[in-house]
């Protein structure tokens, strides 16, 4: 069984508001990607210290699982690649894993595609596509922990083709109907959704290497209007009709998305050195 991770980080952090793709964002001085980059290393070796070193020389946990891969998904421009192209060399260098770069796409689910296209080439048909087990992580989850990332790979590995992590809602969620053309506000509540029934979902969501080459033909047979409104590749397999599997996320896996998620990341990271 082969495992590998796709870090999804080609996006432009327009709603951050910093003028540069979200992945480079500094978060407690370092970019964001170094944040997931982190935790993957801690999955591979065991806890490290806060200051991101490992416990001590040569003290990998070697009943750590292994990791035959990880693709990062980069935007186009040239200051962001060398800022994500370190961030990458520094987890090889760490961890030996191999760290394979693309460019992403105008969408996330291009930027997901691309970077599946390069672990397929990076593996070069060598890898059974059936057992191989394929996370794929959004860069702007900074604080994913590594216990999640192993329950995703733990569940694919078990024979779930794909996985969600996602926890219980704790709002109220009313569906709404909008008076078209009308003013902000004009919304009146058409019915609650039972909570007990929600989910919030997060990544890393895992698939099989085969299930995400069966999606690609899947949307690729689909007018183009339906395969947008398919915006990960979850909901590719559920609309293929595929079973996907929900296991526990966590708290602090929220998607860094506005000013105040990185303030909130900045001071979760005070309170727990993580
Ligand atoms: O924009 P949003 O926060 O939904 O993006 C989720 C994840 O997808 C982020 O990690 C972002 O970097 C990634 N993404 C991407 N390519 C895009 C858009 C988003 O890799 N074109």
């Amino acid at each position: 069984a082969r495992r590998a991770i796709i870090v999804v980080a080609a996006g432009s952090g327009e709603r951050l508001g910093r003028g540069i793709p979200k992945a480079c964002v500094e978060l407690a001085g370092r970019p964001i990607l170094a944040h997931v980059m982190q935790r993957i290393q801690e999955l591979t070796q065991g806890p490290m210290n806060p200051g991101g070193a490992a416990p001590g020389p040569g003290t990998p946990d070697p009943e750590a699982p292994g990791l035959d891969a990880v693709v990062l998904v980069l935007p186009a421009d040239k200051s962001s690649v060398e800022t994500l192209t370190a961030v990458g060399e520094q987890f090889r260098t760490a961890t030996g894993v191999p760290v394979h770069l693309t460019r992403g796409g105008a969408s996330r689910s291009s930027s997901v595609r691309a970077g599946v296209h390069e672990l397929l080439r990076a593996a070069a048909g060598t890898w059974d596509p059936a057992s191989t087990s394929v996370l794929i992580q959004d860069a702007a989850r900074a604080m994913t922990p590594p216990g999640v990332y192993e329950t995703v790979f733990a569940a694919v590995e078990a024979g779930a083709p794909a996985v969600v992590p996602a926890l219980r809602v704790t709002d109220t969620i009313k569906r709404v109907h909008t008076e078209p053309g009308a003013a902000t506000g004009a919304e009146t509540v058409l019915e609650t959704v039972p909570r007990s029934e929600l989910r919030a979902v997060q990544t890393p969501q895992g698939f099989t290497l085969q299930l995400l080459q069966r999606a690609f033909d899947f949307i690729g047979d689909l007018p183009d209007a339906q395969a947008e409104t398919l915006t990960d590749e979850a909901m590719i397999a559920e609309a293929m009709g595929v079973e996907v599997a929900v296991v526990p996320g966590s708290e602090q896996a929220v998607k860094i998305t506005g000013p105040s998620d990185l303030a909130a990341a900045e001071s979760l990271i005070q309170t727990t050195g993580a």
